[in-house]
């Protein structure tokens, strides 16, 4: 679970980084999008570090919700079948560290996994063209933002993502050994977490927020 996640953050975390060229004008977004898929060129062929990078992707999302699955079968049985306390420790004996994130990982991740392969649609193969196809990535970019039902969309699936990694990163950090306090609440590694989540949702919802409500790129 911790394996896959951590590669999957490590996407994000350079998705979001690499997006946010989007406020360098179009010219600089276009030619981001170009070099990303001659990177490595010659040794490896054209786009084939992204086909690489897809590929470790697709089984990285896999063994997550394989591992996901297998997780809460495994808590089930040995809870007895009545639900068990979760993230009960020594120092933290009754377990309720429960948060509005915990609740919603299982739908979080049934809304992510249905957001990337509209996402995909739209901004990759461009399937999925509100504004009209477009030839240049920030013309696909600025097309679909243009449109108010797709910022909602975006602006949803991006809140799910935000849940998804808070509560990701606060149940990696309790695996490293930081559930201190008995109550999710007072634990600083809580704070960090929503600090981490809210940096990375706020860093994806720019551009498109920029693009909508102030005409980013023209
Ligand atoms: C507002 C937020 C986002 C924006 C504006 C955005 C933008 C883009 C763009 C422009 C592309 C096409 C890149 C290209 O073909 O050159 C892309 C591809 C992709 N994005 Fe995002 N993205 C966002 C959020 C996310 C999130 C949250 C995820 C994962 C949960 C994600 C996963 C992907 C994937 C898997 C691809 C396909 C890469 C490929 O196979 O070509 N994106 N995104």
């Amino acid at each position: 679970m911790a394996v896959s996640g951590l590669i999957m953050v490590g996407y994000l975390v350079l998705h979001m980084y690499g997006n946010l060229k989007a406020f360098a004008g179009p010219d600089s977004f276009n030619e981001y999008a170009h070099h990303l898929r001659t990177i490595g060129e010659p040794i490896l062929p054209h786009e084939g570090l992204l086909w690489i990078v897809r590929v470790v992707l697709l089984v990285a999302v896999l063994l997550h919700a394989y591992a996901a699955i297998t997780l809460w079968r495994r808590n089930k049985k040995s809870a007895g079948y009545v639900g068990g306390k979760r993230y009960q420790t020594k120092q933290n004996r009754t377990g309720i560290q429960r948060s509005y994130a915990s609740f919603t990982m299982r739908w979080g991740g049934v809304t992510i996994a249905l957001f990337i392969v509209f996402h995909i649609l739209n901004l990759t193969t461009n399937d999925i063209h509100p504004g009209g196809a477009a030839e240049t990535p920030y013309g696909k970019l600025h097309n679909s933002f243009e449109h108010f039902w797709v910022l909602l969309a975006y602006v949803v699936a991006m809140l799910a993502v935000g849940f998804h990694l808070w509560h990701g990163f606060w149940s990696a950090f309790t695996t490293l050994g930081q559930n201190h306090s008995s109550t999710r609440r007072a634990s600083v590694w809580n704070s960090a977490a929503v600090g981490i989540a809210a940096l990375i949702t706020i860093g994806f919802l720019a551009p498109p927020i920029g693009i909508y409500f102030f005409g980013l790129g023209g």
